[in-house]
């Protein structure tokens, strides 16, 4: 019997899609480079459905089903490469090769470009919901080309997350735009998690609210428009105990977050397609601190606050109605500061769909983020629906969408009082507050931009252009000052 699908690299992520798609009635085709783990995944794991061992790549791609299709799960970068140019000989034209991974969406271009020439289909799929999802349902982000999409749809549309039976698995644009959607989806989770991170801060460090209780913040939290599944594990993850010290398990883990490059190059994009995605790129530059620990143990005994830090928590937030009011304010600054997120990395679709030709559809993107996702939230509901217009009458930044523009007027004072708690009493909160700039900045008619035009003309003849009249001016800053038209 040959195989409807064959999978290379059976790493977690790997064998967990392949058992997700042996469970959905695929007949799969195992490889991995050592045999060994083939083997494992066989014998813990052959019961989940029809697989085919295979030693050798030649093997795997003998096995299948024409045409064939083959998923690729190693390790971004180099590793997919050089899969690529070993199974390259063994295919024919019209062939599906996969990459599930988290490839840089550039290198997926590359690659799509490349294999086109051969007469191969190269197919850069987002893939999000972490080990679990990848076993019972992620969410998926298929880019390549549309015909490919029509022979491998159907069974990842299978494999997929559902959301009120509907999968969260489409087609989203050409060469690399899966990969792409997937990173701008990382860069919002990283956003999200940092939102998340400076709410705990602040709670804690002004109203002296400990993790145990703040767990029980967040969960309740979780039934209120807030409600995700990154706010659901911060319960969890706060309420754990360290089995050594018996304290909470987040005061013994060390302080420094870890990345492997999808929010990186989300913040780069970003800068690169003119989006000026602040909460996203905050957001990776908090974990670049957090890195810094060298520094920051010189810096943490040198720099002084300004504030009287001898002020204690209770003495700030000292009743329990103002702690409470706090705390429900913070969860509007998170809030607001979370839909700026969205805001930004939606907008940076648009603006990456322009610059390589993707006709991104917001709407459907949003849909997949429902579940089966890390960012996954009763808030991408609302954003599907905000977007449920043609194009040109969709709005033009997600903010002014009706529903997300009173919701933020809702949290309006309370976002303003809790950045202004941080910056008073010393609480770093870069997303919190910048994402309150960036609201601001959109609310601004004119922004000192002017002044950084004319001091661009003064030292460098950049020229201007003015609001009164056509034209690009320049003034004669060394001369006699009067403007000339340049
Ligand atoms: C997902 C996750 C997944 C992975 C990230 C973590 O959507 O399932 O985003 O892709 O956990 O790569 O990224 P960092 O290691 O950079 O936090």
């Amino acid at each position: 019997m040959s195989a409807h699908i064959g999978v290379t690299g059976l790493a977690v992520m790997g064998a967990n899609l392949a058992r997700n798609l042996a469970r959905n009635g695929y007949t799969v085709a195992l490889h991995n480079r050592s045999v060994a783990r083939t083997d494992a995944l066989l014998q813990a794991h052959g019961g989940d459905g029809d697989f085919v061992r295979t030693e050798t790549l030649a093997e795997l791609v003998d096995s299948l089903e024409r045409p064939r299709r083959v998923l690729i799960m190693v390790q971004a970068g180099a590793p997919v490469d050089s899969v690529i140019a070993d199974l390259v000989p063994l295919l024919d034209e019209g062939d599906i090769i996969i990459d599930g991974g988290n490839s840089f969406y550039e290198e997926t271009r590359r690659r799509e470009e490349s294999l086109r020439a051969k007469n191969l289909h190269f197919v850069g799929v987002g893939v999000s919901g972490g080990e679990e999802g990848a076993l019972n349902g992620p969410s998926i982000m298929p880019g390549g080309s549309k015909e490919s999409y029509d022979s491998l749809g159907p069974m990842l549309e299978k494999i997929s997350a559902k959301y009120n039976g509907e999968p969260c698995c489409a087609w989203v644009g050409t060469d690399g735009a899966g990969h792409y959607v997937k990173m701008v989806h990382n860069g919002i989770e990283y956003a999200d998690m940092q939102v998340i991170g400076e709410a705990f801060d602040l709670m804690r460090s002004l109203a002296g609210i400990e993790p145990r209780e703040q767990a029980g913040v967040f969960r309740e939290w979780n039934t209120t428009d807030l409600a995700s599944y990154l706010i659901e594990i911060t319960s969890e993850v706060l309420e754990q105990e360290d089995e050594t010290t018996g304290r909470p398990l987040v005061d013994v883990v060390v302080d420094s977050a870890g990345q492997k490059g999808t929010g990186r190059w989300t913040a780069i994009s970003g800068l690169e397609v003119g989006s000026p995605v602040t909460a996203i790129a905050e957001s990776v530059f908090a974990r670049s601190i957090s890195s810094q620990r060298e520094l920051r143990a010189v810096t943490n005994a040198t720099f002084s606050a300004g504030v009287d830090e001898t002020l204690s928590a209770t003495e700030k937030y000292g009743s329990a109605e103002d702690r409470q009011d706090f705390v429900e304010d913070v969860r509007k600054a998170l809030y607001a500061s979370k839909l700026v997120a969205y805001a930004q990395g939606l907008d940076m679709l648009v603006a990456a769909g322009e610059e390589y030709g993707w006709e991104l559809d917001l709407k459907a993107i949003a849909s997949l983020w429902r579940a089966g996702c890390i960012i996954r939230a009763d808030l991408l509901d609302t954003i599907m629906k905000a977007y449920d217009a043609p194009r040109d009458q969709q709005p033009k930044n997600l903010l002014l969408a009706p529903e997300f523009n009173e919701a933020i007027n809702e949290c309006l004072p309370a976002w303003r009082r809790v950045v202004a708690a941080a910056a008073t009493y010393g609480v770093p909160a870069p997303v919190f507050s910048s994402s309150l700039s960036y609201y601001d900045s959109l609310r601004r008619e004119r922004l000192p931009a002017a002044l950084t035009q004319g001091l661009r003309d003064y030292f460098g003849a950049h020229t201007y252009k003015r609001v009164d009249k056509e034209g690009t001016f320049h003034t004669q800053w060394s001369g006699d000052r009067s403007e000339i038209d340049a």
